[in-house]
């Protein structure tokens, strides 16, 4: 802020006095109703509120700047990647997932890790997780899934009978949940997480040869986590814990780092791969396709107004840039749409103008007109394309090479169909040989927790159904939960069908 004295104005720049009184008929008298400056204050304010984030309401967010340590042009093209030492403008926005603008940082739930490159090409978004797998694998089961992580419609509270009853009806969940309930379902601070593109994404490098990636952001601050009952008090304690963390943090100078890494799959590794390469409930284990080194991120700059760069801030999936590239992810194909859209309603179809989403680069196009377009609209440039006028051309330089799309037959194929439906290998796997002694008695504790908030007449039902999935992931797991439940095994229970 500078020392130069500025005038109070109205919002149309008219210099008032009266900020503090309002125009009356004698000293206790009603009020006029010529007092402009009474009616704009008010309704301005009955206007200050947006439509929330459908899911990942609350957040917090920061700028930063990502490096080039490591080549990786012989994957990509993308201007972002391509020197070492380069650097980029980024801003990243961290959030829970289910929770309310007002809710608390410390809930069990997943982090989000969104993240804006403002490159020359355009702003690349890589919109994931602090998890590399997700609870469901195809977009059409979203906003079911979120009305069971939101409020009961009848008591409008959080409740463990409608996240269970989804949870055990869609067994993909399984390697998802594992993670969630264990300790890493409640992060310490957004500085002490990684962070993970959770897809499947492709890269294009400059001879037009495709490879398909996963991009892996690892905390250079070591992962930290609060138990459930830290994070419980914290709840009580602190609501913004984790933003006023990040805020103290960088202005203390003391800028947190991410390493971004990536693995790489052909496309014939694709075809070769024992799940499914684009299925976001699985990983690609890292024994098979080692993390490659790529740059250090590192974030800088807490923005100096909240509402103006972090709740206007709009990411999508569907912006990539050239050299990076979409993959047959049936999520990631479904959030191409949903983000845009959210974003048209959330904050206008002129959001991209937004300073926080403003590529800084040059943008032409022939988008005109709609509300609070505040950029000049084009001026007298020509709105129609092609035309003789202007000289925006296409450059053909920029164009994708084709995909094998390896199937002619449209039709709704199950999801969890043949050789799509081993839900439990690599959830077992965590349990058994990631995990430690301690982290296993943690997250049966913690699964616990919750399970036994399951209530109504389809307690049991859901209990057993879920029950099969534990033991399906790997026997100890199921046996463990069997007891904290004081659930009696019988031999028909391992009969149900998943
Ligand atoms: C088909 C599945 C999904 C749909 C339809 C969906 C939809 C949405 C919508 C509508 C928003 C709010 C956008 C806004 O108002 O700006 C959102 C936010 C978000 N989603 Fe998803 N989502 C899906 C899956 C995922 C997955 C798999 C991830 C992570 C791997 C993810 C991460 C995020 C994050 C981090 C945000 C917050 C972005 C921000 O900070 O502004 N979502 N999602």
């Amino acid at each position: 802020m500078t020392d130069e004295k500025k005038k109070l104005t109205t919002a149309s720049g008219k210099p008032y006095t009266e900020h503090e009184n309002s125009q009356t008929v004698g000293p206790r008298g009603p009020i006029l109703l010529q007092d402009f400056v009474l009616h704009e204050k008010m309704a301005h304010f009955n206007r200050e509120r947006i439509p929330e984030r459908v899911v990942h309401a609350k957040g917090s967010g920061a700028y930063g700047t990502f490096t080039v340590t490591h080549d990786i042009t012989q994957y990509t093209k993308a201007k972002v990647f391509n020197e070492i030492g380069k650097q980029t403008k980024t801003f990243l926005r961290f959030s829970t997932v289910g929770g309310e603008k007002g809710s608390a940082d410390t809930e069990r739930d997943p982090r989000g890790f969104a993240l804006k490159f403002y490159t020359e090409d355009g702003n690349w978004d890589l919109v994931g997780n602090n998890t590399p797998v997700f609870f469901i694998k195809d977009p059409k089961k979203f906003s079911d899934f979120i009305h069971t992580q939101k409020r009961d419609p009848r008591t409008n509270t959080k409740s463990a009978t409608m996240m269970w009853d989804f949870w055990s009806l869609n067994p993909e969940s399984l390697h998802q949940i594992m993670i969630l309930f264990s300790d890493r379902g409640t992060p310490y601070s957004y500085r002490h997480m990684h962070g993970f593109g959770s897809h499947t994404f492709s890269m294009i490098n400059a001879e037009n040869e495709r490879v398909f990636v996963k991009f892996h952001f690892k905390t250079r601050q070591k992962i930290k986590n609060f138990t459930d009952a830290e994070a419980g008090r914290m709840k009580g304690m602190d609501a913004d814990w984790a933003q006023r963390d990040l805020v103290e943090a960088i202005d203390n100078g003391d800028f947190p780092k991410w390493d971004l890494k990536i693995q790489v799959m052909t496309e014939e590794e694709t075809q070769a791969f024992r799940w499914n390469p684009f299925d976001v409930t699985k990983i690609w284990p890292q024994s098979e396709f080692p993390l490659i080194d790529v740059g250090v991120l590192e974030l800088n700059e807490i923005p100096n107004n909240f509402f103006a760069h972090v709740e206007q801030a709009a990411f999508g999936p569907s912006h990539v840039v050239d050299g990076i590239g979409y993959s047959p992810d049936k999520m990631l194909q479904g959030r191409l749409l949903s983000y845009p859209d959210a974003q048209r309603y959330r904050l206008g179809a002129n959001y991209e103008q937004l300073t926080v989403n403003r590529c800084p680069y040059a943008t032409n196009n022939y988008q005109r007109d709609g509300a609070m377009r505040y950029d000049g609209n084009g001026e007298d440039a020509p709105n129609y394309f092609p035309n003789s006028f202007d000289n925006i051309e296409v450059d053909q330089s920029y164009k994708e090479p084709s995909e094998n799309m390896y199937s002619l037959v449209a039709d709704w194929y199950d999801r969890n169909g043949e050789n799509e439906n081993d839900h439990y290998t690599q959830a077992g796997n965590l349990f058994r040989k990631v995990f430690n002694d301690e982290e296993r008695t943690t997250q049966v504790n913690n699964f616990l927790g919750s399970l036994k908030n399951v209530s109504g007449p389809k307690r049991e039902q859901i209990l057993n159904r879920q029950l099969c999935h534990f033991f399906r992931a790997d026997p100890e797991l199921g046996a463990r939960i069997a007891q904290g439940l004081g659930i009696h095994i019988d031999q028909g229970m391992f009969a149900h069908k998943a």
